[in-house]
C-alpha cells in the first residue's frame, strides 16, 4: 500500500471525502449506523467538515483521514465527543473495504491514542461496536482495549463496549506495540 498519512480534517477534503463514503456506503452499512440521505452530497459532506471542525474548535472532537501514498482517502478516525475534564473520549473509524486487512484500522487507532494522550492529555478511551463486527474487536483488543459492558436485547449480544484506561502503562505498551492480538 505504500506510505500512509494521517492527518486532521480539512475543509478542501468535501470532494475526496464525498468519493470515499459513496464508493464505501454500502460496505460501511454493514457495520455501522446509515448516515443520513443528505449526507451524500457535496453540499451534505460539506456541512458535514464544518461541523466537526467546529468540534475541533470546541475541543470536543478530532477528525482524521488516512491517506494513501496517491493522497486518495481511504479511512477516517476520530476523537468523538472529548470531554476535557472527565479526561475521556470516544473513538470511531472505517476504512475502505478496498483497503482493509492490511492494518490500517490498528495504526489509525494508535494514532488516536496518540492522540488523547499527548495532545489531549485524555485518559480513558471508549469504543461501541456491535457484536458481529469481529474485525473491529480484535483492531480494539490488540490495541490493549478490553471489554467493559455487553449490551444484550432478549438475551443476544448486541453490542460491545471497549474501554482502554491509558493511565495504565502496560496497557498503553501493549497498545503501542507490534504484539499480536491477544484474545
Ligand atoms: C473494522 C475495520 C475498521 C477494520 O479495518 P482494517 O484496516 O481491516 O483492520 P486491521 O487490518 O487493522 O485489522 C483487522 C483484523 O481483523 C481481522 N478480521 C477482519 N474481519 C474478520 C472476521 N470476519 N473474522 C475474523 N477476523 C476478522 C483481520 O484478519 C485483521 O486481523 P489480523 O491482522 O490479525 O489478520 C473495517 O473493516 C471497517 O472499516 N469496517 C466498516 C466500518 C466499521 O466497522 N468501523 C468500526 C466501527 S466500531
Amino acid at each position: 500500500m505504500g506510505l500512509i498519512r494521517i492527518r486532521t480534517l480539512q475543509p478542501i477534503d468535501a470532494e475526496p471525502l464525498l468519493k470515499f463514503e459513496l464508493e464505501n456506503r454500502q460496505w460501511f452499512e454493514r457495520h455501522i449506523d446509515a448516515r443520513s440521505a443528505t449526507f451524500y452530497s457535496l453540499e451534505g459532506v460539506t456541512e458535514h467538515i464544518a461541523s466537526y471542525l467546529a468540534g475541533l474548535d470546541k475541543r470536543t472532537w478530532h477528525p482524521l483521514v488516512i491517506e494513501d501514498s496517491q493522497g486518495n482517502i481511504v479511512g477516517r478516525a476520530n476523537l468523538k465527543d472529548i470531554n476535557i475534564s472527565e479526561r475521556s473520549a470516544e473513538i470511531g473509524y472505517r476504512i475502505a473495504e478496498s483497503a482493509c486487512g492490511q492494518g490500517l484500522a490498528t495504526l489509525a487507532v494508535r494514532r488516536l491514542i496518540q492522540e488523547a494522550r499527548s495532545h489531549w492529555n485524555l485518559t480513558r478511551l471508549v469504543a461501541n461496536v456491535y457484536a458481529g463486527n469481529i474485525g473491529s474487536a480484535r483492531v480494539l483488543q490488540r490495541c490493549g482495549f478490553s471489554i467493559k459492558h455487553v449490551i444484550r436485547q432478549q438475551e443476544v449480544e448486541r453490542n460491545y463496549q471497549f474501554v482502554l484506561s491509558i493511565d495504565d502503562s502496560s496497557l498503553y505498551k501493549s497498545a503501542m506495540s507490534d504484539l499480536p492480538c491477544p484474545a
